[in-house]
């Protein structure tokens, strides 16, 4: 287990330095059936422009599969639905097959959908040696709560849960989510933090240095195999 920090100057440098290593990273890959979770919320939106006005003809996007790490239970052409924030930043503008974008249902039955995207994550993504589906690479964002994926506070039992996802609830809205659940995320062969802004710096220095009240935030429990926070300089100003 080994958990990196790159500090970085601003949001779109560290969107930039992401996707060069993103591109990269592919390349070395030597299966098709690539598995990347993408996170939700505001920061990955730089990233998704970036791969579309920059990366649409450098990266090979047919060997990759698409899932989410989390899900707003909104339909897909909802603001809030992070399918349909990257469907209109990036897979409107890049040639990923079809096939390929395994968005959760959040139109559906919260549970119903649980289960169901649990089933299409198995018949995509290899399971590791405790057949938990072994992400290739999971992007995680991180909330000024130390919440990660739909993963909150509150609701820490979600990172113990022995399913591949769980329905969720979020403190403040109320929202319904759907996430994955701790022990996927952890299995994941890479994992990925984006973390940008001051508002976060004091919850960031606490997760990354386990002190304070780590213990609080979920996303200090995401430890396992390959993980690197790519960080700005505002986000890390406590580090
Ligand atoms: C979501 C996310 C969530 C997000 C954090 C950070 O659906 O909201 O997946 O985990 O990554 O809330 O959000 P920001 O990037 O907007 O700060």
């Amino acid at each position: 287990m080994t958990v990196q920090t790159r500090r970085i100057v601003d949001p779109p440098t560290l969107a930039r330095e992401f996707a060069k290593d993103f591109a990269a990273w592919v390349e070395k890959q030597n299966h098709d059936k690539i598995s990347v979770a993408l996170s939700g919320g505001s920061t990955p939106k730089i990233l998704f422009e970036l791969w579309a006005s920059e990366y649409a003809d450098s990266v090979d996007w047919s060997r990759l599969h698409f899932f989410w790490g989390d899900e707003r239970c909104v339909p897909p052409n909802d603001s809030e639905s992070n399918y349909g924030v990257a469907k209109a930043l990036f897979f409107d503008k890049v040639r990923v097959p079809d096939e390929n974008i395994h968005r959760v249902h959040g139109e559906a039955d919260p549970e119903q959908e649980r289960v169901r995207y649990e089933e299409e994550i198995r018949s995509i993504v290899s399971s590791d040696e405790n057949g938990i589906p072994r992400f290739d690479l999971m992007l995680l964002g991180m909330g000024d709560d130390g919440h990660t994926a739909s993963i909150f506070p509150y609701q820490r039992e979600l990172l113990q849960s022995p399913r591949i996802c769980e329905v969720a609830q979020h403190p403040v809205s109320g929202q319904t989510r759907i996430t994955l659940t701790g022990p996927v995320i952890n299995a994941s062969a890479k994992t990925v933090f984006l973390v940008t802004g001051a508002g976060k710096k004091e919850v960031l220095a606490d997760v990354i240095h386990h002190k304070g009240a780590f213990e609080t935030y979920p996303a200090s429990y995401i430890t396992e195999g390959d993980v690197v926070f790519y960080v700005d300089e505002a986000a890390a100003e406590e580090l």
